[in-house]
């Protein structure tokens, strides 16, 4: 890698650092970074509306749902056809057909390995 490639690249890391530290910021927390493309399609698909890393809301938070070890394809399929019966005391989530597969297996990917900072 050349010398403009790498700064470049730092250049890179900055830009998403700060995102980073912004979207933590308006979060409000600030353990576990958010990857800016997971942020894009957490915001694109109103996912936030509802689920927050470590905040329970409407639904439950990435971290909670992260420590229940679903499978990658099992954390897709729920996003089809949710199964309230698993989160007594949450109102049931509408079945988002419209979220493309790829787009949610890139969620998965990075909720799957939230590790628990504190359990809620
Ligand atoms: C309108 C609110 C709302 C939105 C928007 C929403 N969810 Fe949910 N979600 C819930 C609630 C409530 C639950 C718990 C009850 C249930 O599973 O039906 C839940 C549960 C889940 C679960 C747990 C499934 C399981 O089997 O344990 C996953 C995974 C999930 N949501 C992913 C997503 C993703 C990804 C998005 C965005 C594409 C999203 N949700 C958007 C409300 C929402």
């Amino acid at each position: 890698m050349n010398s403009s490639r790498l700064l470049m690249r730092l250049r890179l890391t900055r830009a998403g650092l700060i995102v980073g530290l912004m979207s933590c910021m308006t979060l409000g927390f600030g353990q576990t970074e958010i990857p800016k493309a997971i942020n894009e399609l957490l915001t694109k698909h109103t996912c936030y509306t509802c689920h927050k890393l470590d905040l329970k809301l409407i639904g439950p938070s990435w971290t909670a749902i992260s420590a229940k070890g679903l499978k990658k394809a099992e954390f897709v399929q729920s996003v089809y056809t949710p199964d309230a019966n698993k989160w007594p005391g949450y109102p049931p989530m509408m079945p988002m057909p419209q979220v493309p597969k790829k787009d949610l297996e890139k969620i998965a990917d990075w909720v799957l390995k939230i590790k628990p900072v504190a359990s809620k």
